[in-house]
């Protein structure tokens, strides 16, 4: 990364294309940060406006980097920069103008995040974006504001006799409110709603990690095809290629890269399907299914098939899969991953499972085993999807849990008798989980749970939340 020691810039040009910005060191990769950021706060997501900014500039592989973190950080730390914007700004930061407001989270991220930014870097860049941004008469504005909060965090430096600003917590310097959840929430930049949920659903500490790792870049974990690569094989390769690897406890296949490399795909094994991305949580699913060679297994909500192919994996290619989802475009990513692996029992089937004894009436009855990884709020996985926990409310949950109800009715019919129906999200939410259990289980009480795994973000072992519930079909039917 090169950034811009804040010198003398280039004279100012009306817009801000790429093009116009692309000559002064480092000032490319932060107004793709920005327009990454405006095209969020309009409803875009995430992953798809980072995707685009970064395909319109031509960027260095380490500038590339920059941009995501500066984007990603920006929109998981919305609160906590409001928050500095509210104490340090004439107007609250939700009146600003919103082209000004989410230049201000880039420019006071760095400052308050990024500890190989120099701080005259962060301002001196996000001063000459507002200028050239169509920002000119408000470049004053965003150089005080900035300022202001460096110049508090160095009084904050200097009452606590630390050695810079870059030891301080992104909170200190900022009053927090009296009360627990809502300091906590603030500190951790989650929404209120879910900070005191948090605060009900977990002892403190407990909540203070989920905090943390919903904040944190997540791991990067891969499975090994283990019908195509021996373990010493995929570990030769990824040595050749420098890119450090270490085993993940307790998951046969599982590994996970200690290295960032660029494009996964073009590290050692990719075209051959020796491996599958996939994260050390959602690997302990299929586990817990436990399907055998030869079974007939439902996997009922599959796109783009990390479970499906896991299965198809563990029963040695032989049985029959069907991989069901109601998005025809995902599900053709099902089969694209089946043939790079070079699985052959996976059918794909576009249908709504809820449906699925309707359209599929010699269904009945026929499964060994099911698994329903249900949509749902996806509360486990905060740290990969930054805009996630601005776009969930109480209500979406609320929604989720009616259709996560009526997908499990749906399965009950589908299984043979003793079959297993292994129930899975990738959500902390009691709604969307042990609620939704106990719910079918009042209804039919002749199936039985066998087990039920809450798995919580900064746990032990790391890796995203997820739930699972492993229930029994009654023998007799
Ligand atoms: C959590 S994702 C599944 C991830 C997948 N099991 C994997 O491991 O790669 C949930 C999926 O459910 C699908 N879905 C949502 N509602 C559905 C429905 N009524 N019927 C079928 N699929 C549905 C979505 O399209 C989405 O692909």
């Amino acid at each position: 990364m090169t950034v811009s020691p804040g010198g003398s810039p280039p004279s100012a040009t009306p817009s801000a294309t790429p093009a116009a910005v692309a000559e002064i060191s480092g000032l490319a990769s932060r107004q793709a940060a920005w327009q990454v950021l405006l095209a969020v706060a309009a409803g875009a997501w995430a992953d798809a406006a980072l995707e685009r900014e970064l395909n319109r500039r031509p960027l260095s592989a380490a500038d590339r980097a920059l941009v995501t973190e500066l984007a990603y950080g920006a929109i998981r730390q919305r609160r906590l920069l409001d928050a500095w914007l509210d104490a340090h700004g004439r107007v609250r930061a939700e009146q600003q103008p919103p082209k000004l407001r989410w230049l201000l989270h880039v420019g006071l991220y760095q400052l308050l995040f990024s500890a190989r930014v120099p701080a005259s870097a962060a301002v001196s860049t996000t001063v000459e974006l507002a200028k050239r941004g169509g920002l000119g008469r408000l470049a004053p504005v965003v150089n005080g504001l900035l300022r202001a909060v460096l110049r508090r965090r160095e009084r904050e430096v200097a009452g606590a006799g630390l050695a810079g600003v870059v030891a301080l917590e992104p909170w200190q310097g900022l009053e927090l409110p009296l009360d627990p959840a809502a300091a906590f929430g603030l500190r951790h930049s989650l929404p209120n709603w879910l900070a005191s949920a948090l605060f009900q659903w977990l002892p403190p500490e407990q909540a203070e990690a989920f905090g943390r790792a919903a904040n944190a870049p997540p791991p990067l974990d891969l499975r090994r095809q283990q019908l195509r690569c021996q373990p010493e094989t995929l570990a030769a390769a990824f040595a050749a290629a420098a890119v450090r690897i270490a085993p993940l406890p307790g998951l046969d296949a599982g590994l996970t890269l200690l290295d960032r490399p660029g494009a996964l795909r073009q590290l050692p094994g990719y075209e051959e399907g020796w491996w599958s991305v996939q994260d050390r949580s959602a690997q302990r699913i299929v586990g817990l299914l436990d399907p055998q060679p030869g079974e007939r297994v439902l996997d009922a909500c599959a796109a783009p098939g990390g479970k499906a192919t896991q299965i198809a994996e563990r029963m040695a290619d032989r049985g029959e899969i069907w991989a069901v989802d109601r998005s025809e475009s995902r599900l053709r990513r099902v089969a694209a991953n089946a043939e790079r692996l070079g699985l052959s029992s996976i059918r794909v089937l576009a249908a709504d499972a809820a449906s699925l004894v309707v359209e599929r009436p010699d269904w009945g009855a026929r499964f060994d085993r099911i698994l329903l990884d249900a949509p749902c709020s996806g509360l486990g996985t905060l740290a990969r999807h930054a805009d996630a926990r601005w776009r969930i409310t109480p209500a979406t949950v609320e929604e989720l849990a009616a259709q996560q109800d009526q997908l499990l009715a749906a399965m009950l019919p589908l299984l043979a008798p003793g079959g297993w129906l292994l129930y899975a999200t990738c959500t902390v939410h009691p709604r969307e989980n042990g609620e939704r259990i106990a719910a079918l289980l009042r209804g039919h009480p002749d199936w039985q749970l066998q087990r039920e795994s809450q798995w919580w973000p900064g746990q032990e072992g790391g890796g995203d939340g997820f739930y699972a519930a492993l229930l029994r079909a009654p023998e007799l039917r």
